[in-house]
């Protein structure tokens, strides 16, 4: 019989210079799924890569001084970039397409000038709103008090001429498609679609621009590039070899069976992109999936709003095993969920360090105690056993229906009951008494016997989630290749029945949360804040600074001035031996007695001025910037090793 294949995908990023734990979230779920259907036996091709084209990426490159090329290549092939954020969170995908790749962008002409000649594609002018981040074209009507709807920000009028995509003559079909009840996932999506998208009334797409260039060139009229996201959703297509020959996958993989994408970008899978496929007379994906967000305090995680979270910071923190879990374990999928490192830690102690960790190293440690590392052969049964064999058998076809459903906590809610169930049934056989007695040495054996089995069923159904410790866990409850497969996880007495453990390392140390949560706390970013920074003034020749005499002070005394609310009175030691009066306007920032013996900067050699009767003999140097609409200032503080009357310059 032919293997069954499975396709997925996930969406192609954008080359972010700051990944988040947002973006790893959406990989790690498909990564999961891929995984499990390669554990059910099937061929699985498992795609992701990344959307490298587009105004914004032209904009970036402009701004860092580089090609458009350079800055892509850098942010996904690059230290910490996209590659290796795949690497660290064990991503098995099996291949990775990059748009600016030859043979997508090739095929992505002949697939332009496909829709072209079958008058889907027409050329007319472009008026309307354009988001640049989201890249998308609005109109007014779509607008949401005024701004993108998709992202909140500024949009801006966009005028061109420019290709149309006939999307309005799909709407019905595309509708028919999206209340059939099976193409888009979760259902709560679709009224969204239809209701929002559909019903008011398609527009056809402007799917080209002409007002830059970094895009995939129309080969019919120069000037003019293609449309980044018919650019970006063909990649599912030309990542299997379809329109070139880079590679020859596609007859055996096509339609997808599914594309993982996140909330927002449903509307280009469940709309444009099945509209797109029937103008190529192309079977369409069998479904897509709209993920929920990682959103902190009810906001998604995103750079813009300084809210994101490292993902390397978590991985060296808890191990990819365990983020991995987390993201999986805490939130339904289809719905938004919300980070907090309080959430993550509990999260970790609870099911992995005590429920799981605690199993595998309880169950291990009683056999090798009791047995020496071996069980014997003996068994003896008991009516205490049935309720533990029954979750044995049954948990692995409850998982599977929820995986199949995408709904991957329920799947992992089924793994956790049959961990704690026989956790509650090493309480109920109290092996530690059954050791005691000589004659109970089967029930003993069978007692644990059923431990290591209900782990390996655990086990088995937890390796799509956490790889790397499941496959030491396995080799600390002695099973072997066989004894992993699917076909095995829904049956009792499979490992060998004098099964040999390897008490090894603690899979999941429990962590110290006060202390996690305090080092969490200093190494993660805080919100950007608005800074503003004066730009820089014109030029000074080096002999005009260098009349500047700059000067190392110490404060001998400081006191406000009487009637001001601005002005603090300096005596200072300057090194001449005559302490130097220097009057500062920086009351609202200091209490005086706070910089008595502080060590500072200040110019020396400026004109006397005459202040509420009292004189400054020259300037305090400080620090000032805007933040958030607020002046802030800074005295400039230096070093108490640094002599008073050093020359600064
Ligand atoms: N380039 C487009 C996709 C084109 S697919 C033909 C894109 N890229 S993206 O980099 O902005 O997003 C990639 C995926 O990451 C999306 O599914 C998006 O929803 C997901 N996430 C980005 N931030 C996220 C969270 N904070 N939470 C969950 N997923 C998030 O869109």
């Amino acid at each position: 019989m032919d293997q069954k294949t499975f396709y997925i995908t996930t969406p192609i990023y954008y080359p972010s210079d700051k990944l988040h734990i947002g973006h790893a979230y959406c990989t790690v779920a498909t990564d999961v799924i891929a995984r499990y259907h390669r554990l059910l036996g099937e061929k699985v091709m498992f795609l992701t890569g990344t959307d490298e084209h587009g105004q914004k990426i032209e904009e970036k490159a402009k701004a860092a001084g580089v090609t458009p090329q350079e800055f892509v290549d850098k942010i996904v092939c690059g230290e910490r970039g996209i590659l290796d954020l795949w690497k660290l969170m064990n991503i098995s995908n099996n291949r990775f397409i990059r748009t600016t790749d030859d043979y997508h962008v090739a095929a992505v002409q002949r697939i332009f000038r496909k829709m072209y000649d079958k008058g889907d594609i027409y050329k007319g002018a472009y008026k309307g709103k354009y988001c640049t981040p989201c890249e998308s074209f609005w109109t007014e009507s779509q607008l949401v008090d005024g701004k993108c709807p998709d992202c909140g920000r500024e949009v801006h009028d966009a005028e061109e001429e420019a290709y149309f995509f006939r999307l309005s003559k799909y709407a019905k079909p595309v509708q028919e498609l999206l209340e059939g009840g099976e193409f888009l996932e979760p259902a709560s999506r679709v009224n969204e679609m239809v209701n929002n998208f559909i019903k008011p009334g398609l527009e056809d797409l402007c799917v080209s621009r002409t007002s830059f260039s970094w895009g995939v060139p129309v080969d019919f009229d120069p000037g003019h590039v293609v449309y980044v996201w018919v650019d970006a959703l063909f990649n599912y297509c030309t990542a299997l070899g379809f329109l070139n020959d880079r590679y020859d996958d596609f007859d055996k993989f096509w339609p997808a069976d599914v594309h993982i994408v996140g909330k927002e970008i449903v509307r280009f899978h469940s709309i444009i992109w099945p509209a797109m496929l029937m103008s190529m007379e192309l079977p369409l994906p069998k479904k897509v999936y709209g993920h929920g967000w990682l959103v902190i305090d009810g906001a998604r995680m995103a750079k813009s709003r300084g809210n994101v979270i490292d993902p390397y910071l978590l991985a060296d923190q808890f191990g990819v095993d365990a983020l991995r879990f987390f993201l999986l374990r805490s939130f339904p999928f289809g719905s938004d969920g919300n980070f907090t490192n309080e959430l993550l830690i509990s999260t970790i102690n609870t099911d992995l360090a005590n429920d799981l960790g605690n199993l595998v190293s309880r169950t291990t440690a009683m056999v090798e105690k009791y047995f020496g590392g071996t069980l014997p052969a003996g068994r003896e049964d008991d009516a205490l056993d049935e309720e533990l064999l029954g979750l044995i058998r049954g948990t692995a076809a409850r998982y599977a229906a929820h995986m199949d459903k995408f709904q991957l906590h329920l799947a992992l809610e089924e793994v956790f009951r049959l961990i704690q169930r026989a956790n509650k049934y090493i309480d109920e056989t109290m092996p530690w008494a059954l050791a005691k007695d000589e004659s109970r040495r089967d029930r003993l054996a069978s007692v644990l016997y059923h431990l290591l089995e209900a782990l390996r069923v655990a086990l088995t159904l937890l390796t799509p989630f956490m790889p790397d410790s499941c496959d030491k866990a396995f080799s600390q409850i002695g099973a072997d290749e066989s004894a992993k497969s699917w076909e095995n996880a829904g049956r009792f007495g499979v490992l060998p029945a004098t099964v040999s453990v390897h008490k090894g390392e603690t899979l999941f140390p429990r962590i110290d949360a006060a202390k996690a949560l305090e080092a969490l706390e200093a190494l993660q970013q805080k919100p950007e804040s608005a800074v503003k920074v004066e730009p820089v003034l014109p030029e000074v020749v080096f002999d005009d600074f260098a009349k500047c005499d700059l000067r190392v002070c110490k404060v001998l005394s400081c006191e406000a001035v009487k009637k001001s609310e601005k002005l603090l009175q300096f005596s200072l030691d300057d090194g001449s031996g005559t302490p130097r009066q220097i009057l500062s306007g920086i009351a609202k920032y200091y209490k005086p007695e706070a910089l008595v013996g502080k060590t500072v900067a200040a110019i020396v050699n400026l004109p006397p001025r005459k202040m509420m009767g009292l004189v400054s003999n020259g300037m305090l140097l400080s620090a000032v910037h805007e933040e958030n609409g607020e002046e802030k200032l800074q005295l400039l503080m230096l070093d108490d090793a640094i002599p008073a009357g050093s020359r600064l310059g």
